[in-house]
């Protein structure tokens, strides 16, 4: 008999009250660093963003949204051997932030590792998570993106401090012999390493390099909306499907722009394709596992429908996986 992964619940975790661009605004305006709602929402379309407070960590939200997916799934912690957390901001250097969340969900005894892939990495962490279900390895797996990016932000720097939020997404992956996820393609570039990351460590009690966030824009978008499209692609054509057999796209939520282009290049409808980056904006490896859990509580996504999941970001990486509701 065919074993395949299957999504059995989703769901999502956002701290605290929203943050209107009005709001951060007046917060920059107080350090001396100027912008304005009207250039955020043009080049964005970003309107708002959740911030983690003082003392709330990937791992608590990851827990959150993991209970959420939990729940909707209808299964206890206990019952998952399997903990993939998607992450580059993690509680610590080590332990994995997924085994701190094994620990606050008390579900000891299956494995859990984190997966960093930065914008990339929920597709990164299911693409895992599958292929483990599907070789035995595991049964029941929760697939969690989390993160506290404001952490690694330069607030003095308008370029890239307004684009990003903080948040988790989970899902719940069992094994079942009907798909499921019915193909996934994953892809990095290394030589492009350096037009988007955070070039800092810990060394000898001390930060070395740079700790904040750097970017290229104009590069970071060129090759997203490329990627973006060729990799998806690439995953429906693995499926044996045609991009006509999508029901929805979920691209990695970084900025309006990119989600319009690539679903032009792609020749997928506006009203295919799940936009979440206004409400959270872009809050890396969690936004794909955000907007699916918003996609399907609000009863957009229904069962049997295809849901094609798009990853990029540092690395340079990036990937996707199609997958049967
Ligand atoms: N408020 C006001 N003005 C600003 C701001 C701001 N927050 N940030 C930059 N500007 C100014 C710049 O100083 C510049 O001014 P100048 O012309 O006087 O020099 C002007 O706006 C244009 O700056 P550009 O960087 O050329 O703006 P661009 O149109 O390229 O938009 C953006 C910048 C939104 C970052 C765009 O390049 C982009 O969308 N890139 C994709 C990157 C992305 O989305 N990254 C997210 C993370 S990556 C990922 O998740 C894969």
């Amino acid at each position: 008999m065919n074993r395949y992964s299957r999504i059995v619940g989703t769901g999502s975790a956002l701290p605290g009250e929203p943050v209107s661009n009005a709001e951060l605004v007046r917060r920059l305006a107080e350090r001396g660093v100027v912008t304005s709602d009207e250039w955020i929402v043009e080049r964005t379309g970003i309107r708002q963003r959740y911030l983690a407070g003082a003392g709330v960590t990937s791992s608590q939200l990851a827990c959150q949204a993991a209970r959420n997916a939990l729940a909707a799934a209808g299964l206890e912690a206990r019952e998952i051997d399997l903990i993939v957390v998607a992450t580059s901001t993690p509680d610590y250097v080590f332990p994995s932030t997924a085994c701190l969340v094994q620990k606050a969900l008390d579900a000891p005894g299956g494995a859990a590792f984190d997966v960093q892939a930065v914008c990339s990495g929920f597709v990164y962490g299911l693409a895992t998570a599958d292929a483990m279900i599907r070789t035995g390895i595991a049964n029941r797996a929760l697939v969690i993106g989390a993160e506290v990016f404001s952490r690694i932000l330069d607030w003095n720097d308008r370029s890239t401090c307004v684009l990003f939020g903080d948040g988790a997404g989970a899902i719940v992956l069992t094994a079942d012999t009907c798909p499921g996820v019915r193909a996934a393609r994953l892809h990095a570039d290394g030589r492009q390493e350096a037009i988007l990351r955070t070039a800092g460590n810990l060394s000898g009690g001390a930060i070395v390099g740079h700790p904040y966030l750097t970017m290229n824009g104009q590069a970071v978008f060129r090759l997203a909306v490329s990627v973006l499209d060729t990799v998806g692609r690439e995953t429906v054509a693995a499926a044996g499907m045609t991009l006509d057999q999508v029901d929805w796209l979920i691209p990695h939520q970084a900025n309006v722009r990119i989600l319009d282009a690539t679903a032009k290049r792609m020749g997928i409808a506006r009203e295919r394709v799940v936009v979440t980056v206004d409400q959270h904006a872009n809050t890396s490896a969690a936004s794909v596992p955000l907007a699916l859990d918003q996609g399907t509580r609000d009863g957009r996504i229904q069962p049997g429908q295809h849901v094609l999941l798009e990853g990029v970001g540092g690395g340079f990486t990036w990937g996707a996986a199609l997958v049967q509701i």
